[in-house]
């Protein structure tokens, strides 16, 4: 979960018994642990534990950009061979030349898959920030319909940009979108894991909350939307709203995508998020949903980060 309303966990029932280890749990399973409420409980009984081999085998040492070939392809990609950070995509980065068909080669640019001011970072539970401590140097405040304010309405300049485009286009739809937790600094984090371990224990924490240094909003790439209604905020059934539906259909065309999609836990390390957009530029994204690659782990050919090292 990506939100700073700690105290709304603590009214979560109580999770049903976990499955066995090594087993997929059912979707009957999962259904009733998502009707449960907030998705606290459907994490404590489908909590990643290590037990599945992960699905992805490219080395974690990889920390250039080079797009996976579709989940078909039975391996990842060799990396280029460097890639600058940018902090705006639109910025030409100096890169090394792809060769014409490798997988790299169908994006004009190349970026850094480590460095947090590139728009391709991937940070995950194998992944921390470096430096843990790391603070956008362009923070903004986008110009879209805000639930939060201070930090949490900040967004790096290219995400509040992208993110301004994609709240007009989807209110041009009639559908109302808004900000419920942009960029969050470390200290931030520390105090919203801290709630969610003093509420749920570390375990259930651990599959809702990224600890400090580990989590994506602190990169300013990130942000969790709402509906204007508040309906399902940050909880399982936010997926059926109109501003999730619509976020998932369309946030490609804006450099978008949903970064913990449902079931890939295993891969991801946390549960279906419906409302927490990553932003990794338009091409990006839409090679992404054209291909049908839901995670990042997989397009970059990253190993998978179910839980922390
Ligand atoms: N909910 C996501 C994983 C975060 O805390 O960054
Ligand atoms: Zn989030």
């Amino acid at each position: 979960m990506c939100h700073d309303c700690v105290a709304a966990v603590g009214t979560v029932a109580v999770a049903g018994p976990a499955p066995a280890a090594g087993s997929a749990p059912s979707r009957r399973s999962v259904a009733r642990l998502l009707a449960i409420g907030a998705g606290m409980t459907a994490l404590a009984a489908c909590t990643p534990d290590g037990g599945t081999p992960p699905p992805s085998s490219a080395s974690p040492s990889v920390t250039s950009a080079s797009p996976a070939s579709a989940p078909s392809s039975s391996s990842p990609s060799p990396a280029a061979t460097s890639a600058s950070a940018a902090s705006e995509p639109a910025t030409p980065t100096p890169t090394a030349s792809p060769a014409p068909t490798s997988p790299a080669a169908r994006h004009s640019q190349q970026h850094s898959l480590t460095d947090p001011a590139s728009p391709w970072v991937v940070v995950n539970k194998h992944r921390p920030l470096s430096p843990a401590d790391y603070v956008p140097a362009d923070l903004v405040q986008p110009n879209i319909t805000l639930a939060v304010s201070g930090e949490a309405a900040q967004l790096n300049r290219t995400t509040a940009a992208a993110a301004e485009q994609m709240f007009a286009a989807a209110a041009q739809e009639g559908v109302t979108m808004t900000l419920t937790s942009g960029y969050r600094s470390y200290g931030t984090q520390v105090a919203t894991y801290n709630g969610y371990v003093a509420s749920r224990g570390q375990a259930e924490a651990d599959t809702a909350s990224a600890r400090p240094g580990y989590s994506e909003h602190q990169t300013g790439w990130a942000f969790d939307i709402g509906d204007g209604g508040g309906a399902c905020s940050f909880q399982p059934c936010f997926a059926e709203q109109p501003a999730a539906v619509w976020a998932k259909a369309n946030g490609h065309r804006f450099g978008f995508v949903v970064r913990y999609p449902w079931m890939l836990h295993e891969i991801t390390g946390y549960y279906y998020e419906p409302w927490h957009l990553r932003y990794i530029g338009v091409e990006a994204a839409t090679d992404m949903a054209t291909r049908g690659v839901a995670t990042l782990e997989e397009y970059f050919g990253l190993e998978a980060a179910p839980g922390y090292l």
